[in-house]
């Protein structure tokens, strides 16, 4: 059984908690194709070439607990503008998208770029303000020195450069279902995520 559900949008918006719980209920895998690119902005803060450091880029690079900050994520939107890094990152992610049991993947490009074939497509989102407030109640439980208007600048300048490079644009898709968790509980949001996937998956939709 092939069934590919893209999960696309913004920072913070929600969609790494959805993409999980839309592949626990339906029993799929699930990749965080944001990994992949923050694997190589890792890399490149260490002083390797980016295009370099994508084209050798192994699952050991996904498994770093260091992925998870800030200047990371700015690294990742940075070499994310390179059409050579993303190029890179292409056959594995169709790859994954196709094999056998079902998968999910969440990003920015899966339903127009990645995988625009399939089967169900969601694009999350919520406000910049909200995204921020999020976000920066994460970091401090993480321990991190941040401000609400330091984490809102960065989720902004990290919009701007997801929707406005050149390469594989931040968008959703035409036919995705759009579901925008601004004034959504999480289980609200998870169960909006499911019921889109399951109109997909009994041909209702
Ligand atoms: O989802 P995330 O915050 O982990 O993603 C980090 C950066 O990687 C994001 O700012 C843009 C880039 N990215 C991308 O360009 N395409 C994807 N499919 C996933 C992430």
């Amino acid at each position: 059984m092939i069934f590919t559900v893209a999960i696309d949008g913004p920072a913070a918006a929600g969609k790494g908690t959805v993409s999980r719980a839309v592949a626990d209920h339906f029993g799929f895998r699930h990749l965080d194709t944001g990994l992949l690119y923050r694997a190589v902005g890792a890399r490149m803060l260490a002083g390797e070439d980016a295009v370099a450091a994508a084209e050798a880029l192994s699952p050991d690079d996904l498994r770093s607990p260091d992925l998870r900050t800030q200047d990371v994520a700015a690294a990742a939107s940075r070499v994310a503008v390179v059409p050579e890094v993303r190029a890179a990152l292409v056959a594995f992610q169709r790859g994954f998208a196709r094999s056998e049991g079902g998968a999910v993947l969440d990003g920015r490009d899966i339903g127009t770029v990645i995988c625009p074939e399939a089967e169900a497509k969601l694009y999350v989102t919520a406000s910049p303000e909200i995204r921020a407030e999020r976000r920066f109640a994460e970091l401090v439980a993480r321990g991190a020195e941040v401000t609400l208007a330091g984490v809102l600048e960065d989720v902004l300048a990290r919009d701007a450069r997801d929707m406005g490079r050149a390469e594989a644009p931040l968008r959703a898709a035409g036919d995705a279902t759009l579901i925008d968790t601004s004034d959504m509980a999480v289980e609200d949001a998870v169960a909006a995520a499911i019921a889109a996937v399951e109109v997909r998956r009994s041909g209702r939709g």
